[in-house]
Parts: structure tokens; sequence; C-alpha cells
């Protein structure tokens, strides 16, 4: 199952790294690429010359040297996952904060890829407050943790904090590659950001959509084999290299751009905050300042979910989006009706942490089946899983 899985390999100033040059031959044994970073702390626990010999590739441990400089985000993108094993208490903290000093956490930090993480740390260290609640919030960006051991530590106490095993570290990423597949040869179609509406060649009508939740759930589908479409308003984050991008700046151009899709797509899910209307006659100059003001005449744009439930074929799989401030589920259900949706999630503006801007998400979802389920507030790529989880069951 790791045949002709890429992986960069990240290792960090640990004892436990003296283990990573058999997982490596694992890893190479199982099928998989290696390509391995190394922090300049972690040349002191296990050779470069190892290393390289047991990948098959020249390890990368600066982020520049006098001739030329590494490409992190190019690695990033090159890989399948990024695996970071093991993860020091030292890497654990900067990636939490996002610090950046080294090749390591520069190729984290741009990583378009899934990325896994198995710690290693003394057990006072592992369970001090600081380092729990960095675990917290790397988990919380979207990083996956191997769980530590139970065990004999270097400091020669036994307890909490030995990196897990190479051959458990293998089984997780052969666990992750499996059920990772379960929509290979399914095609999705998402939608995401906001659209701008010309008003004259200098303004426009639009909304505070970011495409978060949107570019989340495309990476989600993709990551599990899905071969995605991603049609997007102007927004200023950019999608994995798996993923196929049409960007977009207006509704018409946005339900255009759908349509192409609208026969061949087995799920597509309408994330994006589409203007609802329009200016009926956008200027071709700029409109100066008027004493009284002025009035702007506007018209509905194409509803896309809309359209979509109107020609949806049995086996195709329509879900929206709500976003309400008032009467939530009521909205909610009603819009799975009049769409023809098979799922529609609601967030509402009256939850903290949920909506336009933020990282985090807080959702219920509705189903055709008159299922209702309602979410904790998560980060906007766990929401994409819980999202894509639902999608998988329904399929
Ligand atoms: N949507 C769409 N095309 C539009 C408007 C909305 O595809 N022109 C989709 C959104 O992407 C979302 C769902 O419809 O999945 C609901 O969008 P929302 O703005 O909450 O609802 P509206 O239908 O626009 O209704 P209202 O603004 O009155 O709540």
């Amino acid at each position: 199952m790791l045949k002709g899985k890429k992986i960069i390999l990240g290792i960090t100033g640990s004892i436990a790294a003296y283990k990573i040059p058999l997982l490596v031959r694992q890893l190479i044994k199982a099928g998989a690429a290696v390509k391995v970073i190394m922090t300049p702390a972690a040349t002191d626990f296990v050779s470069k010359l190892t290393l390289s010999t047991l990948s098959k590739s020249p390890v990368l441990i600066d982020l520049f040297n006098e001739q030329s400089w590494a490409n992190h985000v190019q690695l990033g993108r090159w890989a399948d996952a990024m695996l970071i094993a093991p993860l020091s208490c030292n890497t654990l903290s900067k990636m939490a904060v996002g610090q950046c000093d080294n090749l390591l956490l520069a190729t984290y930090l741009s990583a378009t890829c899934p990325v896994i993480a198995a710690p290693a740390m003394d057990e006072d260290m592992w369970h001090h407050p600081s380092a729990k609640k960095n675990v917290q919030l790397i988990s919380s960006y979207g990083c996956r943790i191997i769980p530590v051991a139970y065990g004999e530590l270097a400091s020669g106490l036994i307890g909490d904090g030995r990196m897990a095993e190479p051959e458990e570290i293998v089984q997780y990423l052969f666990d992750f590659f499996s059920t990772n597949q379960s929509l290979k040869n399914k095609k999705a179609l998402v939608t995401a950001g906001p659209t701008y509406e010309a008003i004259d060649p200098v303004r426009f009508i639009s909304n505070h959509s970011t495409g978060k939740m949107g570019y989340a759930l495309a990476g989600e589908l993709a990551a599990r084999g899905a071969d995605v479409t991603l049609i997007s308003g102007p927004v200023a984050i950019t999608p994995g290299s798996n993923i196929n991008l049409i960007p977009v700046t207006t509704a018409q151009e946005m339900y255009e751009a759908c349509m192409q899709y609208s026969d061949t797509y087995d799920i597509a899910i309408m994330a994006a905050a589409v203007a609802d209307y329009t200016p009926v006659n956008p200027e071709p100059q700029k409109i100066k300042k008027a004493v009284n003001g002025i009035q702007l005449e506007l018209k509905k744009t194409a509803d896309i979910l809309a359209s979509f439930g109107k020609i949806k074929r049995t086996g195709q799989l329509l879900i929206g989006f709500a976003l309400e401030t008032n009467n939530e589920k009521e909205f909610a259900q009603k819009k799975l009706e009049e769409k023809n949706a098979d799922v529609i999630v609601l967030n509402s503006l009256k939850n903290k942490g949920a909506g336009f801007g933020h990282n985090t998400n807080k959702i219920t979802v509705f189903d055709k089946r008159g299922r209702e389920k309602e979410f904790e507030t998560k980060h906007k790529n766990e929401v994409a899983k819980d999202i894509v989880d639902i999608i998988t069951e329904l399929l």
C-alpha cells in the first residue's frame, strides 16, 4: 500500500532518531519514495550518510547554502505525506507558533500534503501543560499525531513519551493511505470563496468569504483519492497541486464553469458564498461622486446549487451550505428541500468561531433522510473530514 507513495521524513533532535534508519529501510522496502530532511540538532543523533544511503536520496538540512536554496514549497507539494519522526519538544513548540528557522519547519509550514508526527520526549516534558497545549494546537492545524508509547525512556525512567516503534509508524502510514483512498475514481466538484459583482471598473459587491472551508473540503476529498475540480472566486489561498483549480470572478462565471461539470460529477459541494444579486448595468467608466447619492439596480444571479438540484441524476450527491443568522434550522431544512440537495451544512453566525474568515467552524449537518448531526467547534480541516466522512457514508 505504500508502493509509489512519496514521503518527506523530517527528523528532529531526539535520541529516538537512532531508530530512524530502520524506519527508512522499512519504508523503502514497502515501496515508498523517501526524502529526508533533518534539523541541525538531529545530525548529532544519526548520520546523514546512513540516511542518504538507505533513502537513496540526498539528505536535506539547510534552507540554503552558498550556491542554492532548498525549495521547501516544491518539497511539500511533491509529497503525499510529510512524516516528522521523532518530533522533539523543541520542534513541536516551533510548529505550534509557526516559527521557521530551519528547512524542516519551512517545509512543514508550506506543506499542502497531510502531516503526521510521532512525538518523542521524556515523560515530564510530554506531560508538561505547554507540550499538551502545543500538541492540541498542531492537531487543530490538521497535523495527525501517532501516539507516544509507555516504556523505558532515555532518562532511565519508565513512563509515557517513547516514540512509536518504526513498525508501528509504517503500519500507521499503511492504514492512513488505505482509508484515504475511499474516494478513488470519484469525481468531485467544489465551489469556494466569494464572487465579485462589478458596479464599475473599480468597485464591486461581494462578501467576507475567504474560501478556507471550500479549500479544506477540496483538500480532504483529494486526500481520499477523489479527482477534484475546485471552482473558486477570488481568494488569497492556493490549493494543493493535486487539485484542478478553475478561478472565476463573478457569479455568472461560477455558474457557467460549474455547468460544464453538472453531468460528470459524483460529489458536488457548493461551499462558495455566491452573490445573490448583481448590478443590472455595470458602468463602463468609473462612477463619479453624485451630489445626493446614487441608486443601484440589482438583478438576481443564477442559483448554482438549485440549478444542480433540478438536473441531479441518481447516484450524484449534492451538498450545499447554509449560512444563517436566525431561524437557522428552519432555513437550513428549507434549503435542503427547495434546492433538492442531499445534505445541507449549516453554519450559524451566532456561534463563536464559525463562518467567514475563522480557521474554525461549527456545523450542523442535515441530510435527506431527515437526520441531523451537530458537531463541536473545530479547525476547518477537521470539519472537512467530518463532512467528507458523511459523504462517504452516503455514497
Ligand atoms: N448558492 C449557489 N448559488 C447562488 C447562491 C447560493 O450555489 N447564487 C449556494 C451556496 O453555495 C450554498 C447554498 O446555495 O451552498 C446556500 O447559500 P446561502 O447564501 O446560504 O443561501 P441563499 O440561497 O443565497 O439564500 P439566502 O441568502 O436568502 O439565505
